[in-house]
């Protein structure tokens, strides 16, 4: 018994020896910025960035032991052996005498090691800008000139389309085409709340609420991320974050984006099915189909690209953005063709611009995968439910089987400090798994099952708030869209390879399964809930949501690429987050207005 005892207790320290914060204070810096401005206004100024790996310089080095100790715990803390700088080398080590600057940066780095009895060798040189690097005129490239008269020409338009419209007022023939770019009507469509539509429709209004809400909620995990993307001085404490309820949540929370994936296929599959009510449909209208969503989607999502591919870089002025913002910059530049087929979740997929624009390109197969379904599905409604609960029970399995032959692993697993730091850059679960469009597959399969539940009961006139446990099961799938992703605390304990692949197939679809549920009471039961999310102010909010969803990361990005390393904390994280939010659907109000709605009514008008 006592022995048991004694080998449960080795057991339990030996996996989580805790550091104390004296020791961790004796670990050198993680990361050190110096003032770049400062150092290159000088004549004779050398600023580097780079990163470097930290060896013992004299045996025995238990300093030194105790660093790698704490860094092989990679699961949750960073690698405190490989160390970030960013040196005045000028003026830190001003008497070194060496050909190139890259050595005269490791050497000024191995001085500071060596003052701890250790050494430092470079690992990776991000670059060394001197004086006259700083302050050469880059002239604009044809792609940033090309940028600004697409924005001008933008503008221009919209104020011939404005200044028409206001000259013709009401008369009877006016020309639609040009009135499409008028800014006030415009500015109506985005905030007008439709009354007396179809009542089948405006029963849907507070689905605006919860994608709003799951926006925000995306927003506050991505405020997050950033401050592992950039320098701190208090590293611990985002260590610690990884292990606390508050970051368990935020990350395992990531499976509701595909949420948004079931709301989505159950929108396209659901207006299809009341529209079949009016004319048959056809597999021969795919294409239709298809051109409508990209008229929807690519004009913002390519302007935003080109945004990211030219200025976006230049907008603040910091030693890290070329290592950050810049990275994504020339992704989008690379892979700009990529996101014109959406595509750019399928080739070069380690290389990602704009992170979040993942979800355009999973939304547009999934968009295709829910028209597909429907347009042949629609005159076997009875049997459509059956054969989707099939498809979703084999994706689920599928899912699971290829994540547990692949080792995929679902976010929770992922989730080490060093891997968050990177944005999942060469994580394989992520690039091959979390953004792929087959595992999004079992949510959308969930949302057409909703549609043709939801178009049922709708048709049979039943009102499922006459169901006293339907109504019941409703205001209990409320709280769990939240306590859903608090189960990481006691899942990621867990991490054998079935478990982690059995975990990997159920997460995301449980969570959409209750998603429905709720999704569905609130279409139904009248209360606080439906009047919460149904609230007129999430309307227009709703309507910016693709803009939204890839402006918050060019906005947030810039927010985070402070120039010196700084302190995070909740209330800076929260800071950040809130900042990223008014900026964001501010900015949004005009490439909504400007670019979105009338684009898409022009091409409407001039195709069909
Ligand atoms: C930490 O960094 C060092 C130096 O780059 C590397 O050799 C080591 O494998 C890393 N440790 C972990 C746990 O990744
Ligand atoms: C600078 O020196 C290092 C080490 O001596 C060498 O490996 C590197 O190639 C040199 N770089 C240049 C640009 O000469
Ligand atoms: C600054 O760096 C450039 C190359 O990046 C080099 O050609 C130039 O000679 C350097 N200037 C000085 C003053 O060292």
């Amino acid at each position: 018994m006592n022995s048991l005892f004694w080998l449960l207790l080795t057991a339990v320290t030996a996996t989580a020896k805790e550091f104390t914060d004296e020791e961790l204070s004796s670990f050198p810096k993680l990361f050190h910025l110096d003032d770049y401005d400062r150092c290159l206004a000088r004549r004779d100024g050398l600023y580097c960035l780079g990163v470097f790996n930290l060896l013992p310089d004299v045996q025995p080095n238990p300093g030194y032991d105790l660093l790698k100790e704490y860094s092989d715990e990679f699961h949750r803390h960073f690698n405190r052996t490989r160390i970030h700088r960013g040196y005045c080398v000028s003026t830190r080590c001003p008497n070194y005498v060496t050909r190139n600057a890259s050595e005269h940066f490791e050497r000024c780095v191995d001085k500071y090691a060596r003052s701890r009895s250790l050494r430092a060798s470079i690992n990776t040189l991000h670059y060394c800008h001197n004086h006259t690097d700083k302050h050469a005129i880059k002239p604009k490239t044809p792609a940033q000139n090309t940028f600004l008269q697409c924005i001008y020409a933008i503008i221009a338009i919209n104020i011939i389309g404005t200044a028409y419209d206001l000259w013709t007022k009401d008369t009877p023939n006016k020309n639609k085409l040009i009135t499409s770019f008028s800014i006030p009507s415009n500015w109506r469509r985005l905030t007008v709340i439709y009354e007396g539509e179809d009542p089948r429709l405006t029963a849907l209004t507070p689905l605006n609420g919860v994608r709003v809400l799951s926006m925000l909620l995306t927003m506050l995990a991505h405020s997050h991320v950033l401050h592992f993307s950039f320098y701190t001085t208090n590293s611990e404490e985002l260590e610690k974050l990884t292990e606390k309820k508050r970051g368990i949540f935020l990350s395992d929370g990531s499976c509701s984006i595909q949420a948004l994936v079931t709301i989505s296929c159950f929108l396209v599959c659901y207006n299809l099915l009341i529209f079949s009510k009016k004319q048959q449909l056809n597999l021969s209208m795919l294409p239709l189909c298809i051109i409508k969503r990209i008229i929807r989607i690519a004009p913002v999502n390519l302007l935003l690209v080109c945004f990211g591919a030219t200025w976006w870089l230049h907008i603040r002025n910091s030693p890290l953005v070329s290592t950050t913002i810049g990275l994504e910059s020339k992704a989008c530049q690379t892979k700009f063709w990529a996101h014109v087929f959406f595509v750019n979740n399928l080739v070069d997929r380690g290389n990602y611009c704009l992170v979040p624009t993942w979800f355009l390109a999973v939304d547009m197969h999934m968009y295709l995968v829910a028209c597909i379904f429907t347009l042949i599905m629609w005159r076997h409604r009875s049997k459509a439910i059956k054969l989707y609960t099939i498809i979703f029970l084999a994706s689920c399995t599928l899912t699971g089987v290829v994540t547990y032959i692949m080792e995929y692993k679902s976010m929770i697993y992922l989730s080490t400090p060093e891997q968050v730091r990177r944005i999942f850059r060469d994580s394989e679960s992520f690039v091959n798994f979390y953004m792929s469009s087959w595992a999004a597959i079992p949510s959308c399969i969930l949302g057409l099952m909703l549609a043709h539940l939801q178009f049922e009961l709708d048709e049979k006139r039943i009102k499922l708030s006459e169901y006293k446990w339907f109504v019941y099961l409703h205001y209990t799938a409320f709280p769990f869209i939240f306590l859903w992703a608090l189960k990481g605390i006691f899942t990621r304990k867990y991490n054998t390879t079935i478990f982690i692949a059995a975990h990997a197939a159920l997460d995301t679809s449980c969570y959409c399964l209750i998603t429905c549920i709720f999704l569905l009471g609130l279409i139904h039961v009248n209360g606080p809930l439906k009047k919460l999310f149904g609230w007129s102010g999430w309307n227009a909010m709703a309507r910016m949501s693709l803009t939204v969803l890839i402006l918050h990361w060019c906005v947030n990005m810039i927010i985070a690429a402070r120039p010196v390393a700084y302190r995070t904390s909740f209330l800076d994280v929260t800071v950040d987050w809130t900042a990223t939010i008014v900026i964001t659907y501010i900015l949004a109000i005009p490439i909504t207005v400007l670019v979105e709605l009338p684009i898409q009514k022009f091409m409407g008008l001039l195709m069909f």
